[in-house]
């Protein structure tokens, strides 16, 4: 059921699969769509979607300060920079975007890694947040920055804490070619995703429903290992299962970043998400996700991100 919306006027920032796919979501409903863009290349990708770019970007402030929000609905999904406990990108936006130019409305995309392991147990917005990687504190610095601002400048700023997102061309099929190991099914985390359709439909139930400073888990409610997502992509390519190794084993063999992701387990309650959100998943388990993302595969056109994210 398409339900009416009641911004007309939409600025992404961070536009990338995510954000174009809230754009088309947009355009249906006859909305005029701008998204930053920090290069010359990005510009033309946003064109083609018929998004109209603006030449900004997040690590140079100067380029922020023509930024003009005002009256705009904001979907804000670039996320931090590479390193350190802050995210500056986000610290930039927030002190270039001033009185006479804000928005009315700010939905960001934070992460569910705020809340650090929580060792398999189930987690609501009430849980404490822990973030345990710099990559948390980044996030967790983002909202918290962002919150400050709304409140400062009358802004409303629902979060978004986003688990593993999933879809066409998001699924880890190179990783399976090349037969890279998965742990042993009784030493995997719990994994939580949600579908990137979904996900962006969610943003509009955000913009929507969403309110000031409140906080969102955005899953299918679904957990399960990330051994279990493996093998059922797998299977579903009828490509080999990957190789299952020790967690001791793992540490010698995967990246620090895989092995962040792995060092972390919690089952993600949605209740809030669906309530208050109002939101209808289209893909409520990985068996309707997996089969519409495996199903596209076999299209010749995927576009650009589809072909692109599809390589990790
Ligand atoms: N992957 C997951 O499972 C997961 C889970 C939770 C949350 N998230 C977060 O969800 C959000 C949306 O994901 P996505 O897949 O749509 O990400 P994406 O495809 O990587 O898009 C991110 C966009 O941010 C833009 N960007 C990056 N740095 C920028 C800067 N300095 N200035 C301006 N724009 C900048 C990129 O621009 P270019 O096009 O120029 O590169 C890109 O268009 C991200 O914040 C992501 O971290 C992801």
């Amino acid at each position: 059921m398409t339900r009416k919306f009641n911004f007309k006027h939409i600025t992404i920032v961070g536009c990338g699969d995510i954000g174009v796919r809230v754009s088309l979501l947009l355009q249906k409903q006859t909305c005029h769509v701008k998204a930053m863009a920090r290069s010359g290349e990005s510009a033309e990708r946003l064109g083609a979607y018929r998004i109209e770019p603006i030449l900004a970007d997040l690590d140079d402030r100067d380029s922020l300060k023509k930024l003009n929000l005002t009256d705009q609905l904001v979907f804000y999904l670039a996320p931090p920079p590479g390193g350190g406990t802050v995210d500056s990108r986000m610290r930039n936006f927030c002190q270039a975007i001033g009185s006479g130019q804000v928005p009315i409305k700010l939905v960001y995309i934070s992460t569910s890694g705020v809340y650090g392991d929580c060792a398999g147990s189930w987690v609501t917005e009430d849980t404490p947040v822990h973030p345990q990687t710099t990559r948390a504190h980044r996030r967790l610095d983002a909202e918290t920055t962002l919150c400050e601002w709304g409140q400062t400048y009358g802004v409303s700023t629902p979060i978004l804490r986003v688990t593993g997102i999933y879809g066409p061309g998001r699924l880890p099929i190179a990783r399976l070619q090349q037969g890279h190991p998965v742990l042993k099914e009784d030493e995997s985390p719990l994994t939580n995703r949600i579908h990137a359709e979904d996900l962006a439909a969610i943003c509009l139930d955000a913009a929507r429903h969403g309110q000031h400073a409140e906080v969102y888990n955005v899953s299918d409610g679904r957990p399960g290992s990330m051994t279990e997502y493996f093998n059922t992509i797998a299977d579903l390519l009828g490509i080999p299962r990957p190789p299952q190794i020790s967690m001791a084993d793992a540490k010698t063999q995967m990246t620090p970043m895989m092995l962040s992701y792995l060092c972390e387990s919690r089952r993600m309650a949605n209740n809030k998400m669906l309530s208050d959100l109002r939101v209808t998943l289209q893909y409520p388990d990985l068996a309707a996700g997996l089969k519409q993302a495996i199903g596209q595969l076999a299209q010749p056109n995927m576009g650009y991100y589809g072909s692109m994210k599809s390589q990790h």
